[in-house]
């Protein structure tokens, strides 16, 4: 078997290809639900990365701990721990250029995304509330699921405070453009882009592996990686039977996601996947979509349109996918709306 590790690069620091050194001012990031099985790692990643120099850990347990320990990490970044007391909510955002939402309960075996709706929906109002009273002006990075649901909820949440979230607020799949990558890598031996639209559960996650160079399928290999893409994390939330869903790969991808939108926001030119809300499906009834984004210095710079060469197998995905969606939508919004 092939142990090298995919991101190996060949100079001395193998976390260079995670974070580009080139870009300099230091970002003030904010994780709420930092002390979790994603929000621990996340918090070491982020620590490690140059481009943050404050790092601000909330969660309503055991946060102070991790920041003690997260802080002995010989970077540059200061690190403080706030728990809810004091209001540390809102110490926590401060300042805030960018907020990760890692904070709620994780699927066990046999659940859907949808069924974390109801713990997750209200944690997420909760958080989004204090952020767009205290932040904002901050890229908010929801990672609690269902991210269907909850970037709706965050949405309607910044409207209520007459705060214009559009550009700001992110749902984070880059965990299915990682897990996509990672399986193309099985067939092509090479790590690749691939780029993945829709949304972030089961059949609204949208591979698009006809925009992958070189990768030749049959209709067998696609309609089973893509499923794989689908439903990746079911063999994630299997293996750790009962245990929780992906953290640690979840990490890695909240920390490539954080540090792109932080390089936006410093000036490069960077294109990432994310669920964002746009016009693009607006004629079939839906205000979110993930697709693909510029990111800038207010957040959302520009929302690049679908490539016009997908396949029709590809298309009838989105078309699926869609009704999901304005399902998961309506949800969404309907809860923001009533408390
Ligand atoms: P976890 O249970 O290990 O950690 C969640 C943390 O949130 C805990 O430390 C808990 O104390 C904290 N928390 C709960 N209520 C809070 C509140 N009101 N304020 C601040 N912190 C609060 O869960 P895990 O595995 O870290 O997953 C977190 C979320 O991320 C879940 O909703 C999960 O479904 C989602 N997820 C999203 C993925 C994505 O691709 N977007 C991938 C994997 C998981």
């Amino acid at each position: 078997m092939n142990v090298d590790v995919p991101f190996k690069v060949d100079n001395e620091d193998p976390l260079s290809i995670l974070f580009n050194k080139n870009s300099s001012k230091g970002a003030n990031v904010t994780v709420l639900g930092a002390a979790g099985g994603i929000g621990q790692p996340l918090s070491l990643l982020l620590k490690t990365n140059p481009l943050v120099s404050r790092l601000n850990l909330y969660d309503v347990v055991n946060s102070v701990g991790v920041a003690a320990d997260v802080s002995h990490i010989n970077h540059e970044s200061e690190v403080a721990g706030f728990l809810p007391e004091n209001d540390g909510l809102k110490k926590s955002l401060d300042g805030a250029d960018v907020v990760l939402i890692p904070a709620g309960v994780p699927r066990k075996p046999g659940m859907t995304r949808d069924d974390l709706f109801n713990t997750n929906a209200g944690i997420v109002k909760t958080l989004t509330t204090a952020c767009a009273e205290v932040c904002p002006n901050a890229k908010i990075l929801i990672i609690s699921n269902p991210v269907n649901s909850t970037v709706p909820i965050a949405s309607e949440v910044y409207k209520k405070h007459g705060v214009d979230g559009s550009k700001k607020i992110f749902g984070v799949t880059t965990l299915d453009l990682v897990r996509a990558s990672r399986f193309v890598y099985e067939k092509l031996g090479k790590i690749v882009n691939v780029p993945v639209i829709g949304g972030h559960a089961g059949t609204t996650i949208i591979p698009l592996f006809s925009q992958v160079e070189g990768l030749k399928l049959s209709k067998e290999e696609l309609e089973a990686l893509t499923y794989r893409v689908q439903f990746g994390g079911d063999e994630v939330v299997k293996a750790k039977a009962g245990t929780g869903s992906a953290t640690l790969s979840m990490a890695f991808a909240g920390a490539r996601f954080a540090d792109s939108v932080i390089r936006g926001s410093n000036g490069e030119e960077i294109v990432e996947c994310a669920f964002v809300r746009t016009d693009l499906y607006k004629s079939e009834g839906i205000d979110y979509f993930s697709t693909f984004v510029k990111l800038g210095p207010n957040g959302v710079e520009t929302i690049l349109p679908i490539p016009k060469d997908i396949t029709a197998y590809e298309k009838g995905l989105i078309a699926e996918g869609i009704k999901q969606l304005q399902a998961s939508e309506k949800k969404g919004v309907e809860f923001a709306s009533k408390q």
